[in-house]
Order: C-alpha cells, then sequence, then structure tokens
C-alpha cells in the first residue's frame, strides 16, 4: 500500500472537518486530534477557507496527515497541494479527477457506492476507495457484498458512522478507516470543546484497536 494509505489504516479514523474560522480554530482542533491519537484529518473543501485551515494545521502539527475533502475540481487539487494537503477525497467518482491527482502523486479516495464505481476504481489502478454515503448506500452488508467480486479494494466508508457502529465496520477486513464528523462537529468546534473531542478521538482509537482484535469477515 502507498504510505499514506497505511497510515490512514494505521489509525482507522478519518475526522471530516468543516471549518467556518480556520483562523481560531484550525491549530487547537489539529493539536486536539493528535493529542487523541487521530493525526488525521479530512478538511472539506464545501467550507471557505479550507486551503488556509489546512496550511495552518500542518503547520502546527507536521506529522499530522492533512487531505482535502469535497474536492469536485482540478482547482481544488491544485489548492490543497500548494497549502500542504496530502491526499484528495471526492464525493463520487470523477474519472478527471482521479486522473489529475494520480497526474499529481498524491493518493485519492472517490466516493464509489455501484459495481460500476468500483469497475472505474479498478482502471485506475486505487488501492482504496471512500464508500460514500455510507449508511445511506447500504452500509457494512453493501460494502460486504461488494467486497466479494472486489476483494482488492480497501474501503473508507463516510457518512453516518458514530460511536455506535464504529466497532461493527472496523471489524471488517476490507475496511482500512471510518471517516465521520461525531468527533468534530459544529457544536463541538463552535464552542472549543477540545478536551470532548481529544476524548472522543481516544474512545474512536480505542473502539477500532478493539475491533482490529477480534475481527471477523
Ligand atoms: C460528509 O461529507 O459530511 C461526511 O460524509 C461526514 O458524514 P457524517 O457527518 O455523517 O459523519
Amino acid at each position: 500500500m502507498h504510505r499514506i494509505n497505511e497510515q490512514i489504516a494505521a489509525i482507522g479514523i478519518v475526522p471530516v472537518i468543516k471549518l467556518t474560522n480556520p483562523e481560531r480554530d484550525a491549530v487547537p482542533l489539529a493539536k486536539a486530534l493528535c493529542a487523541g491519537g487521530v493525526a488525521v484529518a479530512e478538511v472539506t473543501f464545501r467550507a471557505a477557507g479550507a486551503e488556509r485551515a489546512i496550511r495552518l494545521m500542518k503547520e502546527a502539527c507536521p506529522d499530522m496527515l492533512v487531505g482535502a475533502g469535497t474536492v469536485t475540481t482540478t482547482g481544488h487539487i491544485d489548492k490543497a497541494l500548494a497549502a500542504g494537503g496530502q491526499f484528495i477525497v471526492t464525493p463520487g467518482f470523477d474519472p478527471e479527477l482521479v486522473a489529475y491527482a494520480k497526474e499529481k502523486g498524491v493518493p485519492i479516495y472517490p466516493g464509489c457506492t455501484t459495481p460500476t464505481d468500483y469497475h472505474a476504481a479498478l482502471k485506475f489502478g486505487l488501492e482504496v476507495i471512500k464508500f460514500f454515503p455510507a449508511e445511506q448506500s447500504g452500509g457494512l452488508a453493501k460494502i460486504k457484498a461488494m467486497s466479494a467480486p472486489f476483494p482488492q479494494f480497501k474501503v473508507m466508508p463516510t457518512g453516518g458512522i458514530s460511536l455506535g457502529n464504529l466497532e461493527a465496520y472496523s471489524a471488517c477486513p476490507c475496511i482500512c478507516a471510518c471517516g465521520g464528523s461525531y468527533m468534530v462537529t459544529a457544536e463541538l468546534i463552535e464552542n472549543g470543546r477540545w478536551e470532548e473531542i481529544t476524548q472522543l478521538c481516544r474512545r474512536s482509537r480505542e473502539i477500532v484497536e478493539g475491533a482490529r482484535k477480534g475481527m471477523a469477515v
């Protein structure tokens, strides 16, 4: 696996972040995630200032993996890379974006939920795909069904992940990490509840590690 894919898989969780005030929140948030053992973040481009947030997080926590989410244009990829972004996440499968990311040498995780999407990902030789929106698209049962004909992929479900279902998802061998916003909600960030974010990250890591120890097919 690509080094960054391995690092994400080792952590097992990817916080999906929407920052409205990066100058105020990016640095304490990055520190709170790292303190909770989750040194990774997907900073979504649906919020203005994503580029700035990526830059600030990388400056404050250079060892943290910071990527860009909700990427829908090649311009977003350029901005993410210029800011120090290390991976790209897209809501759906856009061959132009996948080709562009590959050309730039940055890992890309496109949203895939159908056999047709998986075929497309196969053509591009991707190792990791996002499964989005996970719960609404059939959840774990569909991910397992898709891994039968497509065992080569590691899957990153995102959408509807919570402390309540994290264990079940993480116990599935084809799942490398779960994305989610439950540990970085707008309410937690707006109110600067950094310690709570750290605790949610710690708890999530415990759940992932516990699930992997008793990993079932
Ligand atoms: C998103 O794009 O917002 C992510 O999929 C996060 O989904 P969640 O808020 O259900 O975790």
